[in-house]
């Protein structure tokens, strides 16, 4: 740019205007464009008031608005004629680039085993029948499920999944639902694979789990979303255990079904197309670089008929369907969508 003199500039720029001034419609549509900007910067105010947004200063505000601009016309036409089975949001994820959405919100470090490599101890739902199994499970509804959790900016998606399978297991065979601490497991759960905010294994949490001889409770070790000094008196301070954990056989979504419909299931996936996810059954193209650790809680069919995996996210109820997920179960591909069938895992009791 340094080339260009700043008249001659102008005077391009000028004439790109006269030009574009030359016909009576494109004036209307530049001035409807103009107008469309401060309409778009005016629902950047109020997304940010709705979110509680702040920006440093003006510059990072200008950036960060032309992102939510982008992301706004991408989640329009993604959902204009219903064209796709599922919708978009604009959720509290439009104004971060898809780059920057994936560096602080999933995981980097983790899901590194090779499938062959994971140390299963069996799998204890490997005899129940097919056709015993319910059509539809909901796990909430047996409150086994505790509230939707937010893991904000911190990359420790592994530690909500495996918190939220143990909830479910513990609540199951103690018929007492606790909501169980994140932050011991970012903060001390850090010789083998896991990394706290930069990423970890459900697996791997299993196992501290298991040689702590628990975990305590979210009460007593608050979640901050970053990594921290273990707190080792609150971590001695067990509030529930397990005995164990298995992993699914992989790429199997029948034997993924088994394990769900006996307690909710940690499975990792790929959340490439999860930013702005706002509704309906995922289904379609995805990828299976596995980044993410949600947990499956049940399963079902929608009213067309859709077979879907019910799923608890960590990312609050201003994202998806307050806070959960529907993807579709049963596809062509046995690496399930997004991959969720090639990794899961869950405690036993
Ligand atoms: C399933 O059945 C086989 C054959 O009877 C048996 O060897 C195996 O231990 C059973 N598995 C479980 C988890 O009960």
């Amino acid at each position: 740019m340094g080339a260009i003199s700043k008249p001659l500039l102008l005077a391009i720029l000028c004439c790109i205007v006269c030009l574009y001034s030359s016909s009576g419609g494109a004036i209307v549509a530049a001035a409807r464009e103009l107008g469309g900007d401060a309409a778009m910067a005016a629902r950047h105010e109020r997304w940010m008031a709705q979110h509680g947004r702040v920006y440093k200063d003006a510059a990072e505000k200008a950036r960060r608005l032309e992102v939510f601009k982008a992301n706004v016309a991408f989640i329009e036409s993604f959902n204009a004629g219903g064209k796709n089975r599922y919708w978009l949001g604009v959720n509290q994820f439009a104004d971060l680039t898809s780059e920057e959405f994936k560096a602080t919100m999933t995981n980097n470090k983790g899901f590194s085993t090779p499938n062959g490599a994971r140390v299963s101890t069996g799998f204890k739902y490997e005899n129940v029948s097919a056709d015993a199994l319910p059509a539809s499970v909901d796990w909430r509804t047996k409150g086994a499920v505790t509230p939707i959790k937010d893991q904000g900016q911190c990359g420790c998606c592994w530690a909500f999944s495996a918190v939220a399978a143990m909830e479910g297991i513990v609540k199951l065979s103690t018929g007492k639902l606790i909501s169980l601490s994140e932050q011991e497991l970012v903060d001390c759960d850090v010789d083998g694979n896991d990394h706290g905010c930069e990423g970890g294994e459900m697996d791997g949490a299993f196992q501290f789990i298991l040689s702590n001889g628990g975990l305590t409770a979210e009460a007593n070790y608050p979640y901050t979303a970053e990594d921290g000094q273990c707190k080792t008196t609150a971590a001695a301070s067990v509030a529930a255990s397990i005995r164990g954990y298995e992993d699914v056989p992989a790429n199997d979504e029948p034997s993924l079904m088994k394990a769900v419909a006996g307690q909710p299931v940690s499975v990792a996936v790929d959340a490439s197309k999860f930013q702005f996810y706002g509704g309906g059954v995922m289904a379609g193209e995805c990828g299976t670089s596995l980044d993410h650790g949600v947990t499956v809680i049940g399963y079902g069919a929608a009213s067309d008929g859709t077979k879907y995996w019910l799923v608890k996210n960590s990312w609050g109820t201003t994202w998806g369907e307050a806070g959960y997920l529907r993807m579709e179960k049963d596809i062509d591909d046995k690496r399930g969508m997004c991959g969720l069938a090639m990794q899961p895992s869950y405690p036993t009791a």
